[in-house]
């Protein structure tokens, strides 16, 4: 299928998704979002891809949700429609490790959609911030949730109830992001962080991201059982014996992702 708010690739075992709507500064509308919600459910299915990279322009990665076309809403049409819930459930459960690489603005739903990805790679120039108070509305996808796990209440209080922008240095600070690289780089670093995890095993990296994000939604003794379980199972695969048979062998291990 060809798209039009996205580009979208693949080199080797990573694929790439490229938000393109230049002229709004990415912001998210509806077609934008059925788009990456198709992209993603395309690399999910596809047995050749083992991490993803989602990424912007250098000016934004997205500046939000699109305010010109949310502006006429009403809560009984948001309500029954509830038009971001598929495609936000598309990213935050995406099976597979999934990188957002951010240049530039990433505010409101664009900061959200970040979040929702396993980790975030930040350029020098990134911004970050949930604006949505300044248009007379709080964040809707999961902004007031998931920000504060990622930098604590008070820096996430603080930038939902001012709306004002963090920029990457203290984004890193903070935890929301997992590195910060020079702005021409960001590309490249995110496609050779997403080409080292593709290189793992498939099944082993799914599991060891559904037990962190596990870490979010049950209790410790829950979460350490679920591990023990997850990580014990792991001894049916024939790459947990291919990484550990290279491994006395002193050579590179060949996973087959099963
Ligand atoms: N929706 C629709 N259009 C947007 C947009 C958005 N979120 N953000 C930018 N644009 C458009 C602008 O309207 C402008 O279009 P025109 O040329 O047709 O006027 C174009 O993109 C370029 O934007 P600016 O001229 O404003 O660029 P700038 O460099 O001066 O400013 C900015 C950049 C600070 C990011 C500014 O565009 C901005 O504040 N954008 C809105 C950010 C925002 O409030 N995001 C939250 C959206 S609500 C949300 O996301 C809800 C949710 O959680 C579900």
């Amino acid at each position: 299928m060809a798209f039009e708010t996205l580009q979208v690739s693949t080199e080797g075992r990573v694929g790439l998704i490229t938000l393109n709507r230049p002229e709004a500064l990415n912001a998210l509308c509806a077609q934008l979002t059925d788009e990456l919600a198709k992209a993603l459910g395309d690399f999910e299915a596809n047995a050749d891809i083992g991490c993803v990279v989602l990424t912007g322009s250098k000016k934004a990665f997205a500046a939000g949700a699109d305010i010109k076309e949310l502006q006429a809403g009403t809560f009984v049409e948001l309500y029954t429609n509830d038009p971001f819930a598929k495609s936000w459930e598309a990213v935050s459960r995406f099976k597979k490790p999934i990188i957002a690489a951010v240049s530039g603005y990433a505010l409101g739903g664009g900061c959200e959609i970040a979040m929702m990805c396993d980790f975030i790679i930040a350029a020098e120039n990134a911004k970050f911030g949930q604006p949505e108070i300044n248009l007379g509305v709080m964040p809707g996808s999961g902004g007031t949730q998931r920000l504060p796990r990622a930098i604590g209440k008070a820096k996430a209080m603080e930038m939902c109830l001012t709306g004002r922008m963090m920029d990457a240095a203290e984004a890193e600070r903070a935890g929301l992001v997992s590195r910060i690289v020079p702005v021409d780089e960001l590309a490249e670093d995110a496609m050779k962080t997403a080409t080292t995890i593709a290189d793992k095993s498939l099944p082993v990296a799914m599991m060891t991201k559904e037990a962190i994000n596990t870490a979010f939604e049950t209790t410790l003794t829950q979460g350490i059982r679920f591990e023990r379980r997850v990580f014990q199972s792991q001894f049916t695969l024939e790459d947990q014996k291919e990484g550990m048979a290279a491994f006395v062998e002193k050579r590179t291990p060949h996973f087959k992702n099963r």
